[in-house]
């Protein structure tokens, strides 16, 4: 992406408003040239519709950067909705939610996100066959992609591991911020690999719980981000790596599954620097993505797997793309995104701006 805080102009930006349910925000389609622009639908508090849509902008893009990274056909975009004031009718939002999805005839398909859920997109599948995210039917793909993120993640680290330090996880320190639903599956998956956990979440009973299967040792929250490891992977919020942060990491390696780790590009350029490897999010956390394209696209969930399998030959491409450019790899991963892009037809925009 161009910055954190910059996104390049999208293809389509459709302001969707409905007074009586209080459906109030923006559906944006950064590009849909691989294919129908995926990205979940947020609910969230903006002060007005422009930050809404700033918002939404900035991760519509990332949503078609990480989807043509992960060979899905599919382009990226992104549905942002203000939380209505006072009380509102959930329902209903997603009801109208719902249809202003439907009118834009399959050009973006939704899913859950940050402040929605599974619960709501059943509404919006009552109006609207472009949604994904839904209870898993008959052992097809679907429900929390959670694990499937983690595997990603996991088959991530081996590559950088293999790379940096010529080994495998075993024995390695690996750092793990944020034991939620990826980050605890994570810690299963690396204690098989007799990786050394070190571990942290602002909920120290659920810290104190993961240590205790998996023989980690807890840190604090404010310590786990500079603590001495191999491997430190932010499992929590974005914008972890940070100006300040850089100089004080004790780590060659930085793979995670949080979205937007680094604050701004200038960030990775300052890992760069410091030779340590950034392994981008949005390549390394892919599986979900995966699983949620696969319900949508009615594929099974044995290729599912193969494509979650792929994660880590994925992130080959990438570093081995940064090597060859000698350029550090999160603006490898933006360039060969764009290259993909650029590698299909043009379509014409599909609507105003707001
Ligand atoms: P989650 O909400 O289940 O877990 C986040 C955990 O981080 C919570 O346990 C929370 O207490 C903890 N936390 C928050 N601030 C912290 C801090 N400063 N220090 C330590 N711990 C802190 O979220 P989930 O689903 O595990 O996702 C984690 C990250 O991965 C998020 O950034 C998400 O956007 C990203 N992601 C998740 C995917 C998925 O399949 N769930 C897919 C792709 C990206």
């Amino acid at each position: 992406m161009n910055s954190a805080n910059s996104p390049s102009t999208p293809q389509a930006v459709h302001r969707i408003l409905d007074e009586a349910s209080g459906l109030d925000g923006v559906i944006v389609l950064h590009s849909t040239r691989l294919g129908p622009a995926a990205g979940g639908c947020r609910l969230w508090h903006y002060k007005d519709v422009a930050s809404a849509a700033h918002d939404a902008m900035r991760l519509a893009e990332g949503m078609a950067y990480k989807n043509a990274l992960a060979d899905l056909p599919l382009g990226g975009g992104k549905a942002v909705l203000r939380v209505p004031e006072g009380r509102f009718d959930r329902q209903r939002l997603f009801a109208a939610f719902g249809r202003a999805v439907e009118n834009l005839g399959g050009a973006y398909v939704t899913a859950e996100d940050v402040g929605t859920s599974v619960a709501d997109m059943q509404t919006v599948s009552q109006h609207s066959s472009h949604v994904a995210g839904l209870e898993p039917k008959g052992g097809r793909p679907g429900g929390d992609p959670s694990p499937w993120t983690a595997l990603g993640v996991l088959l991530s680290m081996r590559e950088v591991a293999r790379r940096r330090y010529g080994t495998s996880l075993s024995g390695l320190t690996i750092a793990v911020q944020g034991l939620g639903n990826v980050g605890s599956h994570l810690c299963a998956l690396l204690h098989k690999d007799g990786a050394r956990l070190v571990v942290a979440d602002t909920r120290a009973d659920f810290a104190a719980h993961i240590a205790a299967r998996f023989g980690a040792r807890v840190v604090s929250p404010d310590e786990i981000v500079t603590v001495p490891c191999d491997i430190f992977a932010p499992c929590a919020l974005g914008g972890v790596v940070h100006e300040r942060l850089v100089p004080l990491l004790k780590t060659k390696i930085v793979c995670g599954a949080a979205n937007n780790v680094l604050a701004t590009e200038e960030d990775g350029d300052r890992l760069a620097e410091r030779d340590v490897l950034f392994a981008p999010d949005y390549v390394v956390n892919a599986g979900g993505i995966i699983n949620v394209a696969a319900e949508y696209l009615g594929w099974s969930a044995q290729e599912a797997e193969e494509r979650v399998l792929q994660t880590g030959a994925r992130l080959a491409e990438v570093l081995d793309y940064a090597e060859r450019r000698s350029m550090p790899v999160h603006r490898a991963a933006n360039a060969l995104a764009r290259d993909r892009m650029a590698g299909h037809g043009l379509q014409p925009a599909m609507a105003g701006a707001v």
